[in-house]
């Protein structure tokens, strides 16, 4: 069983508290993520900005792609991304074409199925996001059981699953076992008072889960 990675998601209004949180992270994250609401506000300076910060990291682009793939991927490649994403409701040639540039994470939001995830690992896309939305999350979502089945259903497809949406260190007890690829944390480390200790809590307890 591999230990799973921890992201943090930089979901800031500026590159500057952006690259602040990142500083007071990166020697304890694995990827370090722009954020789509920091893309939305700074473009892919964003990303150029982390990649100087964290050369050794892997970066990620969470441009929730839904077209011309393979325009973004090079762009998302061009400006120092490992990684970008596509939502899931992307056809499956803009998946492969941005895959073509850079590889790709598909980001679970609604509507997907088995059947379309074969077709996506079919085309050679191995990277999944489970993601409970922020809005379905403010209208009362919760981590469970359901989240738990899904996530080990698409692993024994054969996916890298990673985990995000409102995850605090105490949701990662639900995965215990589990060969989830990346927790993803956004609020709760570039939010805390003090992201560093915020991030090492979940370090800790991915250590203390997956040992
Ligand atoms: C929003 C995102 C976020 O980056 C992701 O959900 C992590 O952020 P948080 O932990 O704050 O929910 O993709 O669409």
């Amino acid at each position: 069983m591999t230990k799973p990675m921890l992201q943090v998601a930089l979901d800031t209004k500026d590159i500057p508290t952006a690259i602040g949180v990142a500083r007071q992270v990166v020697d304890v994250v694995d990827v370090v993520e722009a954020g789509t609401l920091l893309i939305y506000e700074e473009g892919l300076s964003a990303v150029r900005s982390l990649r100087a910060l964290a050369p050794d990291k892997i970066v990620l682009a969470d441009t929730k792609t839904a077209d011309a793939g393979g325009d973004v991927g090079k762009e998302c490649k061009d400006a120092g991304a490992d990684w970008m994403t596509c939502i899931n409701a992307a056809t499956v040639p803009t998946m492969v074409s941005a895959q073509e540039q850079i590889e790709v994470q598909v980001e679970l939001y609604n509507n997907w199925t088995e059947e379309l995830a074969q077709k996506w690992i079919d085309a050679g896309i191995d990277q999944l996001v489970y993601h409970q939305s922020r809005d379905a999350k403010i209208a009362g979502q919760a981590w469970g059981e359901k989240d738990l089945n899904e996530v080990k259903k698409l692993i024994d497809m054969g996916f890298k699953v990673s985990v995000t949406g409102g995850v605090k260190p105490e949701v990662l007890k639900l995965f215990k076992g589990v060969d989830v690829y990346t927790f993803i944390a956004g609020r709760a480390i570039h939010g805390a008072k003090d992201p560093h200790a915020a991030a090492m809590e979940f370090k800790n307890e991915i250590d203390r889960l997956w040992n």
